[in-house]
This record gives structure tokens, sequence and C-alpha cells, in this order.
């Protein structure tokens, strides 16, 4: 998907389009999350204390799965979340990280190419019209079905980054233990105060520094000559915290997004321009409504934040705080 180009992105853009830029489909995404991280709670406060990213991962990984129509036990979710986990952590670098992302990417391919299969032959049923339904049934431009493999590829596009929203749970339970003075207004719900904090949260912290594209022919833009086939970077945190822009940049201020239209070219934490279009994330509104409910939950919780190591390197990719967020929970509100 992100590597296609011309009439075979937009076929293939088209079908993630009607998957996740779609009302109803976000708000049962938004219904699974929520469930699941409710049903989550009385465990965090049995056990005391847990590492924020790791729990919304897996609570993300049943939302997502139980959403997009893939069979998934309880007793799968802790292994399937460290995959999709390690996927997310390993997707720009070298070393240990990129081989454990690379072996669970093949262990996760094969699994649901499995499962395309076995749903093309009848051998399983999944929800009618669910991500696995739809993306067995895709024929591409040239109106052929996809491979199992991309097909297993695609239903990946969908659950992977899905599970990598627990990054952006765990920069908001950052910014909860930093600025507690916020909790109280996140904890009331107010849908604008809460899509104003996810918007924040994606603008003020790296998650991914910038994004690459190769130019398919010469262009000239802003007097800059761009060479066909040269690689171009787009500074993904630079432009979230361009003083231009942002006034304040690296004030955590959530209230900057209140009665503000967002400009298509303005807050790039998931690409800029149309979705529909170009290369632009078509999960920013799932993004956007899943770390909106589960961020007004999440200040809800009553915890205390143990002494622990908060630091954030600009050096890593994807960059994360470094205790992963531990929290002791007592309950919630
Ligand atoms: C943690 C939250 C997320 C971040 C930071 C993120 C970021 C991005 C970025 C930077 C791009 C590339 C944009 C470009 O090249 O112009 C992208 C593309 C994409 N994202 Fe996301 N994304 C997130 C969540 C999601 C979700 C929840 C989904 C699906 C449910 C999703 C599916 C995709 C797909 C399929 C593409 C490829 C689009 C294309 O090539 O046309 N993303 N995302």
């Amino acid at each position: 998907m992100h590597t296609l180009d011309g009439e075979e992105h937009c076929t293939r853009k088209a079908m993630f389009v009607s998957l996740l830029m779609d009302d109803d489909r976000i708000a049962a995404l938004v219904d699974c999350a929520t469930v699941a991280w409710d049903a989550a709670v009385p465990g965090w406060v049995r056990r005391g204390e847990v590492v924020l990213l790791d729990e919304a991962a897996e609570v993300l990984t049943r939302a997502v799965c139980d959403w997009a129509g893939v069979p998934l036990s309880d007793g799968e979710v802790p292994s399937v979340a460290r995959d999709l986990t390690a996927m997310v952590d390993g997707f720009a670098t070298a070393g240990p990280r990129h081989w454990r992302a690379r072996r669970a990417r093949g262990r996760r391919e094969a699994w649901l190419a499995r499962l395309v299969e076995e749903v093309r032959s009848g051998a399983a049923t999944v929800p009618a019209d669910s991500v696995v339904d739809v993306v067995a049934r895709h024929r591409d431009a040239d109106g052929e079905r996809l491979d199992p493999r991309t097909a297993a590829v695609e239903v990946l596009n969908v659950i992977r980054p899905t599970v990598a929203i627990s990054w952006f749970l765990a920069f908001s339970g950052h910014a909860l233990a930093r600025w507690p003075q916020h909790r109280e207004l996140l904890a009331a719900g107010e849908p604008a105060d809460a899509e104003a904090w996810a918007h924040e949260v994606r603008r003020f912290y790296p998650f991914a520094p910038f994004i690459g594209g190769r130019a398919p022919r010469e262009v000239e833009w802003d007097g800059e000559r761009v060479p066909e086939h040269s690689m171009v970077l787009l500074d993904l945190y630079g432009q979230n915290h361009d003083a231009e822009l942002w006034g304040d940049p690296y004030t955590f201020r959530p209230e900057r997004f209140l009665g503000r239209e967002i400009g298509a070219f303005e807050l790039v934490a998931q690409g800029g321009g149309d979705p529909r279009t170009n290369h632009r994330c078509p999960g920013e509104q799932v993004t956007v409504a899943v770390l909106s409910a589960l961020a007004v939950r999440l200040a809800r919780l009553q915890v205390d934040v143990p002494e622990q190591d908060l630091s954030i390197s600009l050096r890593r990719i994807p960059a994360k705080p470094a205790s992963g967020v531990v929290l002791r929970v007592r309950g919630t509100d």
C-alpha cells in the first residue's frame, strides 16, 4: 500500500477509505475499544502496577481484532499484541529491534494469509463486510483478487497501526503525569475537549519524526528543484513545532485546538493533504476517535505514578517514554 503509486494506489486506497473513513465503522471500533478498556481495568487494579504502553496495546489488539473480524481467543491476545507492538517498534531501526519486528511480521502475515484462504474456501466465516471479508473479496485495478500474502499485509495495515495508538495513550499518560492540571477537564469527557487533547498529543509528542517518498518525476516546489527519483523527507516533528503555525509549540496546550479549523497541511502527524487521493493516513479519524475515548478513561483512573524514567529520547524511532509509563491503579471514577 505505502509503496504503490498512480492507478494501483488509487484502487487500493479506495478500499481503505471505505473501511476506515466511515462514521458508523469508526463508532463501532470506538465501542470495541471502550468495552475492552473497561474489561481490563479490574485486572490492573488487582495487579497494582502496570505499564500503560503494554496494557493499552492489549486493549487495542482485543478491540481491533473483534472489529476487523479476526478470530482471537483471550489467551492469544498478549502474544498478538506483543508481535504487533514489536512491528511498530522496529519499523525504522537496525539491529535487534528490527529483527524482532521481521520475525513478528513473518509470523503474523502467515497467520492472516491462512485466515484469508480459509475465508475464501468457506472453511472459516467472518462477519460480512468486516475488514477481513472486504480484503478477502477485494479486486485490484487489474480485476484480480489479492494473493493471500498481500491480503494479509493489508489486514495487518489496519490492525498494526490501530495498536500503535497505544503510543499516543502512553504519551497521554506522560502528559497527565507531568501536567496533572489537565486531568479534571479531560475526565469530564466533553467531546470537544477530548478531541483537542487527541490533537495536541499527536502534535506535541514525537512518534514518527519524518516520512519519506521518492519523486516520480522532476518537480519544482517553492523555488527548489527536486530531481526525478530523489528521496524527499517531510519533517513531521518540525512542522508540528513550527512557531509560525503554533505560537508556543513547546508548550502542551490542548485548548489551542478548541474552535480551530485544522488546515490540510498544518497538523501532519499522519501526513498532509487529502487522504483520499494521496498517501495521507486513512486511519487518522480512527486514531482521533479511539484516542479521544480512551484518553478520557485514562484520566478517570485513580492512579499513583511511581518513581520511574519518563524521559523521551529524540534519538529513538519511534520515540516513547523510557518506562512505558508505569501506573499504580487504585480504581476508576
Ligand atoms: C498511531 C497512530 C498513527 C500514526 C502516527 C500514523 C501515521 C501514518 C503516516 C505518517 C502515514 C504516511 C502518510 C504519507 O505518506 O503521507 C500513514 C499511512 C497509512 N496509515 Fe496511518 N497512522 C496511524 C494510525 C493508523 C490507523 C489507526 C490506521 C488504520 C486503521 C492506519 C492506516 C494507514 C495506512 C493504510 C496508510 C497508508 C496510506 C497510503 O499509502 O495511501 N494508520 N500513517
